[in-house]
């Protein structure tokens, strides 16, 4: 398959032509892997996730999946891979939890570029590891996308975690390279992932990485995803989660004095954002009814030990980046 989108390829947009996308691309994988084995990194995102469900009905065991779960993910995420791939999908999925390696490698490291580059390195060591104790893989799915094509990327390398070194040697498989992102999503509805799944919104390779400020601790990293979820939660529950394209908590690194049963309480902010954009290039702030924040606020600071306070950004990008590392 060429790198360029031929012109007549027609947008995929309803069930039925995303259908016929999968036979297409089953037949061509089947057709460039034979009776190999194919590796796959699977994070749990969009593309990732499309391209494993695409090639376990091509495939089926022949592709090995491995997750692995930095520490970093959100609440749930890593149980819904092994629930969705490992069970669900029956698929060959090695599930591996990466989590003291990582929080051991970054306790006291503050700078953000340090932070994301010891992520990403030790998340291709962890891989590498695990894939050398494979045999007979031949080939690398990749969930590179068109937009990745089209900003020269090429291998989904860049500041994802999901870049994988060169030196793999292997003939790489990515049958959705032509694909806009909301044609993945069209075909990963039909591919049967549920709507969650693909629907979800982006969430960077790094992870809480970068929402936990500063030199992460495993108790204030606790303290965010607990009211991350949160947060997701009420979302979902009021209409907001269709309507505004990322939204998370951060959680910087500094404490400010409550009260809590009557006595003096510590804690660390949480800080919503919660932005609307289409190419995250520019981004606006998304209005949420007060009473709405009021609720969030009050689960957050009752249910989440630590937190003390909740507040809102309300900084559009630019001049604030969408993260806050
Ligand atoms: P910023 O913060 O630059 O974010 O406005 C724009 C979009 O990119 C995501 N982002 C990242 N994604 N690794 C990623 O894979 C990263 O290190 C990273 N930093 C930011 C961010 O979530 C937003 O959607």
């Amino acid at each position: 398959m060429s790198n360029v989108r031929p012109e007549s390829m027609a947008r995929i947009t309803t069930p039925e032509l995303a259908n016929a996308f999968i036979e297409e691309q089953v037949a061509a994988v089947r057709a460039q892997v034979g009776d190999k084995k194919v590796l796959l990194a699977l994070s749990g995102g969009v593309d990732s996730s499309v391209v494993a469900a695409l090639l376990i009905k091509a495939i089926g065991k022949q592709l090995v999946c491995v997750h692995v779960n930095h520490g970093l993910m959100r609440k749930g995420e890593s149980e819904q891979v092994i629930e969705v791939f490992g069970k669900a999908m029956d698929a060959n999925l090695i599930y591996v939890d990466a989590t003291d390696r990582f929080l051991d490698l970054l306790a006291g490291v503050s700078e953000p570029e340090r932070k994301r580059k010891i992520i990403g390195g030790e998340f291709i060591k962890v891989f590498d590891e695990e894939a050398s104790k494979l045999e007979g893989i031949s080939f690398l799915a990749q969930g590179t996308i068109y937009p990745d094509i089209l900003e020269s990327k090429g291998v989904k390398a860049h500041h994802n975690v999901g870049g994988l070194p060169e030196e793999m040697h292997m003939e790489l498989v990515e049958p959705v390279k032509l694909l806009y992102k909301d044609e993945v999503r069209v075909v990963g509805e039909a591919l049967g992932l549920p709507h969650g799944m693909v629907y979800r919104q982006p969430f960077p390779g790094p992870g809480l990485g970068v929402r936990c400020l500063g030199a992460i601790t495993r108790d204030r990293l606790h303290a965010l995803r607990e009211a991350d979820a949160i947060l997701r939660e009420e979302f979902d529950k009021n209409g907001l989660a269709g309507k505004v394209w990322q939204y998370f908590i951060a959680v910087p690194d500094m404490k400010s004095v409550g009260v809590k049963d009557g006595k003096r309480y510590e804690g660390w902010p949480a800080i919503i954002r919660a932005v609307n954009t289409t190419d995250a290039m520019t981004a606006t702030i998304e209005e949420i009814p007060y009473s709405l924040l009021h609720h969030i606020t009050d689960r957050i600071t009752h249910e989440v030990d630590g937190i003390n306070r909740v507040l809102l950004d309300l900084t559009p990008k630019p001049i604030g980046t969408i993260e806050w590392e």
